[in-house]
């Protein structure tokens, strides 16, 4: 059974739509693995209402399949999020933000009532670092965050040429192991001139639909 990583990704995407409710607005996150699950999105989207998107990206291929997107500020229920991640532990605790999208992934998590998280099994690890942690920064702050996550332990890079939707900038920082991802994700929260960082613990998923040779694993 030789199925590529795509093939993986696919498979999670079709299998995260059976956790759309009817009627629903979804939440709908960003990346490579995502957007298999707005294409298998758009062959139920008579049995939804819409769609709420993190990103640009996501938002215009929503709209080429003609599934309505909404503003997050006029809806008033979210019953699921469904989105990917770049790294993902057994805590179900995540690195998002690989596609720069993180803060706008981070608030609709927030307001979602399930984290439904989909990803292949090269994303699930044992300790949270070695992909390195996305950290969204408003420009003029740009050196002194790097210095005050030097100071955390990590090895900052500024991620050239990226701006994010909300036209910040990206730092992201190398060389983290991550044991108590909870207290990191507060404290990088605490520097000034930080809008968001990756972590997802303080709200992690609630469900990971993992794509593995042997089928799609269900994990709570
Ligand atoms: C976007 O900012 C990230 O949080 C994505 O969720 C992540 O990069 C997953 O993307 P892939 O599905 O392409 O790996």
């Amino acid at each position: 059974n030789h199925m590529t990583q795509n093939e993986l990704k696919e498979a999670v995407g079709r299998a995260a739509v059976a956790y759309v409710p009817e009627n629903c607005i979804v939440g709908v996150g960003t990346g490579s693995t995502i957007n298999y699950f707005i294409d298998a999105l758009a062959e139920i989207k008579g049995q939804i209402k819409g769609a709420v998107s993190s990103s640009e990206a996501s938002l215009l291929r929503l709209k080429s399949h003609g599934i309505p997107v909404f503003d997050l500020n006029t809806i008033d229920d979210l019953p699921v999020y469904i989105d990917g991640a770049d790294e993902i532990n057994h805590q179900l605790q995540m690195i998002k933000g690989g596609g720069a999208a993180l803060t706008r992934e981070k608030i609709i998590a927030a307001v979602a009532g399930q984290f439904i998280c989909i990803c292949d099994e090269s994303k699930l690890v044992d300790v949270l670092g070695n992909f390195p942690l996305p950290v969204e920064v408003i420009p003029m702050a740009r050196s002194y965050v790097a210095r005050e996550l030097v100071k955390l332990g990590g090895h900052p890079a500024y991620r050239e040429g990226v701006l994010t939707d909300n036209g910040n900038i990206i730092i992201d920082v190398h060389g983290l192991s991550i044991s108590q991802a909870t207290v990191l994700e507060a404290q990088i929260n605490q520097i000034v001139g930080v809008v968001t960082n990756g972590l997802f613990a303080h709200r992690r998923a609630d469900v990971l639909l993992l794509g593995t040779a042997n089928g799609v694993k269900t994990i709570k």
